[in-house]
């Protein structure tokens, strides 16, 4: 099964996490079974960025971020060349190590 390098993150898992993801998960959804609360503020429905990730390794084995995703992202906290929204970036079967952004937006516009 594909592992899921995910990276620290101060509040969601301050130590980081090794996790196991089946082909066919939503990189969201893998890392909510595995006690990592990242934020999904729509549900999981493409329509806000709160799930924004960076790829850091894997990026090219995920499925392609559609046009409504791509949109999206571009008004993410800290969007870099390989940020996904984690509910649409699909895990298929190559490892990824995986960042989760310091701020969501929700973040950024209330203590910045
Ligand atoms: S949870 Fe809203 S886009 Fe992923």
């Amino acid at each position: 099964m594909p592992q899921i390098v995910v990276l620290p993150h101060h509040l969601l898992c301050p130590d980081g996490a090794v996790i196991e993801a089946p082909a066919g998960t939503s990189v969201c959804d893998a890392l909510l079974e595995n006690d990592i609360d990242i934020e999904h503020a729509c549900e999981k429905s493409c329509a806000c960025t709160t799930c924004h990730v960076i790829v850091r390794e894997g990026f090219d084995s995920l499925n392609e971020a559609e046009e409504k995703e791509e949109d999206l992202l571009d008004k993410a906290w800290g969007l870099e060349a390989n940020s996904r929204l984690s509910c649409q970036a699909i895990v298929a079967d190559e490892d990824l190590v995986v960042e989760i952004p310091r701020y969501t937006i929700n973040h950024a516009s209330e203590n910045h």
